[in-house]
């Protein structure tokens, strides 16, 4: 008897890793001093590391991106209800409920597919008092007319930024706007700590509130002035997260190139929309999303699992909407006919692989079968 062939299996995304030998000095280095978590020195080098980085003020470290954002409401002091996409990761409206927040779900732009400005506007009432962005796959939000809005109605603007480490918007990095932008280092992003986030804020007051926050409340030895949480990101994470940062610059070229050899080999596949982005500064290439139109065809699904059964494993992000998950699907806001646009694109969207160390043979394979014969 004869074993079938193994085929490779392509992810969506494999984490980014250094060489495990690069690792060690500084596991001795931690295993030396014994500072495991509680702002040690790795927690703090890393810190200014990424604010150099990144181009940003302030940083303050957390375990992973959802806590990050759990914490950044309380921080502001969020309430009521907070104006959000439902074209996104689960984490973003979950921060709203365990905040006992309301989440507003407002459409996307069908272009960046990115929360429509122009409909914010329509969904506040005076129990607004924030709005909650994503830049979705890491491409900007329009900053600019969310800020204006924002201070037309005195509301608090915080961003989830988990897509968009290295993002450039303008000449300066796109985590600059709003009142605070919260990232993930999660295993599955562009630049990872195995699991890690952030919060970045513009003033040292607000930073300095934020890491008592994430550290129970706690200000000195006996004085708790908040029922702060444990988002402490620990000594291994932040000394890992230090040597990533020595190979993001190569592993954000390489998605580049990735993202543009897709782009060349799947120009002019009838029904296939590459969703362009007028690039006004650094991307990070962090996902590769198509839409599978009504010229294609096959149908998104079928595609999908045509990719599956040759050993593709893309991805329907962002399929469901948050908005039809059961804790959301009841409200108002969630209805289908207030969701048009993003409900077109959670029903088209596919993102294929893209990584560091994905082979030419490997992308050429996907392109063969997105455009292959038949489709
Ligand atoms: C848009 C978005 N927000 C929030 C999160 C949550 O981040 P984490 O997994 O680090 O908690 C993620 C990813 O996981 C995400 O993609």
């Amino acid at each position: 008897m004869t074993t079938p062939e193994k085929t490779s299996t392509v992810y969506v995304t494999r984490p980014l890793l250094p060489p495990l030998e690069d690792f060690i000095p500084y596991l001795q280095q931690i295993w030396d001093n014994k500072w495991l978590t509680n702002n040690g020195p790795f927690h703090q080098e890393f810190e200014q590391a990424l604010c150099d980085y990144l181009g940003v003020r302030h940083i303050s470290l957390f375990a992973n991106g959802t806590l990050a954002l759990v914490t950044a409401l309380q921080s502001l002091r969020i309430t009521g209800e907070v104006i959000t996409t439902p074209y996104s990761f689960v984490a973003t409206a979950h921060s709203l409920l365990w905040n006992g927040i309301r989440p507003v779900f407002v459409d996307v732009d069908p272009v960046t597919l990115n929360l429509d400005p122009e409909r914010i506007e329509a969904a506040i009432t005076p129990q607004t008092t924030a709005i909650m962005p994503v830049h979705c796959y890491g491409r900007p939000c329009d900053v600019a007319r969310i800020q204006e809005i924002a201070d037309n109605y005195g509301l608090k603007v915080i961003y989830d930024a988990a897509h968009a480490f290295g993002v450039q918007s303008q000449g300066e990095s796109v985590l600059n706007h709003g009142d605070l932008s919260v990232l993930s280092f999660h295993a599955t992003k562009v630049f990872n700590t195995f699991e890690g986030g952030a919060i970045v804020c513009q003033d040292a007051k607000t930073k300095r509130h934020i890491d008592h926050l994430k550290n129970f409340g706690f200000v000195n030895e006996v004085t708790v002035v908040a029922s702060g949480i444990n988002g402490k990101m620990s000594e291994i994470n932040a000394a890992f997260g230090l040597l990533q940062l020595k190979g993001i610059d190569a592993a954000l070229r390489q998605r580049r190139a990735i993202d543009a050899r897709y782009r060349a080999g799947l120009a002019g596949v009838a029904g296939i929309d590459c969703l362009s982005d007028k690039a006004d500064g650094a991307r990070n290439y962090a996902y590769f999303p198509i839409m599978v139109g009504p010229d294609y065809p096959l149908a998104r699904d079928a595609l999908y699992q045509k990719l599956r059964d040759n050993g593709v494993h893309a991805r329907r992000y962002f399929y469901p909407l948050i908005s039809d998950f059961p804790m959301y699907r009841g409200m108002p806001s969630a209805a289908h006919a207030n969701l048009p646009v993003a409900r077109r694109a959670a029903d088209r969207v596919i993102c294929l692989p893209i990584y560091p160390g994905l082979a030419d043979e490997e992308i050429d394979h996907v392109i063969g079968l997105v455009a292959g014969p038949g489709a």
